[in-house]
Formats: structure tokens, sequence, C-alpha cells
């Protein structure tokens, strides 16, 4: 398993003082909409100075029409990050399109599909979806397979059931964990770093219990020593 931290504070120096704590260990750092917004590719280009062993995860989850997504997708890559994401309902053509898209790139970054957002709960997901979390999950997963993918952010609970679907080496990412069982926020479908490591999670993305907390790098390091267990 290998931890990614999201960095969700309200301001790039929070972010970057976060991001300097954990320094001296060579994690993923998920970038999302709320620091990307505001702060850009100048945000990504501090935190590769700060370590650049960091591997950045851009997490803006892209959703469009398949040459949009191509398009955005390519600039990505020129931003220099590990892994990006895409929404898997974006259908099987965008997915096409991305990664054609990315082909000619040495080093392209790791390309995800969103399946069921973990803030889902089964009436809400069924609600848009009409189908159930798992089953939907999969069908996503094989779909994201197939397509040359090589990955899914799902929950904890779809993990195994998606690499049976796909393959084992079909890479997991999951948010919504809570490594000592700490209070779930808004996410709906938490697990512990245990039942993440049960269910093959490659993975595991940890936020507020991480920077909410006293101690960010004690709290880091009593995760990574789970992990290495
Ligand atoms: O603070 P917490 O550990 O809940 O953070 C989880 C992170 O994972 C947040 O940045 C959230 O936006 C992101 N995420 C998620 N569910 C998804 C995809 C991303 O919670 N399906």
């Amino acid at each position: 398993m290998e931890l990614c931290v999201a960095l969700d504070l309200p301001s790039a120096q929070e972010n970057l003082a976060l991001a300097e704590s954990l320094k001296e260990h060579n994690i993923w750092m998920k970038v999302g909409f709320r620091a990307y917004i505001r702060d850009g590719k100048a945000f990504i280009d501090a935190l590769k100075k700060i370590n650049p062993k960091f591997k950045i995860f851009l997490d803006l989850k892209l959703y469009d029409i398949p040459n949009t997504m191509a398009d955005a997708a390519e600039e990505i890559a020129k931003l220099g990050v590990d892994m990006f994401n895409i929404h898997a309902s974006a259908g099987k053509v965008a997915m096409q399109t991305v990664m054609e898209r990315l082909s000619s790139y040495e080093n392209r970054p790791l390309v995800l599909a969103v399946t069921a957002l973990t803030s889902f709960d089964e009436e809400n997901f069924t609600l848009i979806y009409e189908k159930g979390i798992n089953e939907k999950a999969e069908q996503f997963a094989k779909m994201s397979y197939e397509n040359g993918l090589d990955g899914v952010v799902c929950s904890t609970f779809e993990s195994r059931a998606i690499k049976e679907a796909t393959s084992n080496s079909f890479l997991t990412l999951c948010p919504a964990i809570r490594p000592f069982g700490e209070d779930a926020g808004d996410q709906k479908r938490v697990a512990t770093l245990e039942v993440a490591q049960v269910e093959g999670v490659n993975f595991p993305v940890i936020g507020r219990p991480i920077y909410k907390s006293e101690n960010p790098l004690e709290k880091l390091e009593a995760i990574l020593n789970i992990i290495a267990d």
C-alpha cells in the first residue's frame, strides 16, 4: 500500500506547512479542487521543491466531452504530476480518447476513474445511477480496465470485488479511510486501515485524520507503521 495524504487545508501556506512537516517520507500528496483552483501549478512546483520524491495525485475528476477531457489530460501530463482521475460515467469513448492522447507521453501519469463517490449512501446513489453502488462500481471498473485505465477510485468495500472482476494489478485508490476509527465527517462508507489492507487497497487516501490531528507527523508515522506490517 502507498499512502496518499489529502491536502485540503484552507490556504496554500497551511498545505505547504503540512507537506513540510511530513517531508521525510516519500508519500503521495493529493491536490484537489480547492488547492488547485486557488494555487495552480505553482503549488505543485512548491510541493516538489519541498521533497522532489513526493508523488502528486491531481484529483480533479474530469467529466466532459471526450475531446475536452483529452485536452485537459494532456495539459495535466505536462504539469508533471504522477496520477490524475476522470469520472467513469464520462464513458468508454472518453476513456479511450484520453488514453490515446496520453500514449505519446513516455512517463504518462497514471489514470484512474471514479466509480461511486464515497460520500454517497445507497439511496442517493441509486437515485442517479439506477443501480446499487456495488453493482455499478464493478461495471464502471470493468469498463475502465477494458479501456486501458490504470485503476479506479472506489470505496474500500468494493476493492476486492473490483480486482476479482478485472485484474489484481488493476489499482484501487480508496478515500474514506479512518485509520484509528476517527470521526467520519461527511463520508458514509468509512473503513479502518486494517480493513483496507485486507481488501487489497493500493492507495488509501487520508485527509482529515492527519491534517486535523494535534501532531500530523506522529499520526502519519503511526499509519506508516501499520502499512509496513
Ligand atoms: O478528509 P478525508 O480523509 O475524508 O478526505 C478524503 C479525500 O478524498 C477528500 O479530499 C475527498 O475530496 C477525496 N475523495 C473522496 N471520495 C472520492 C474521491 C475523492 O472522499 N470518491
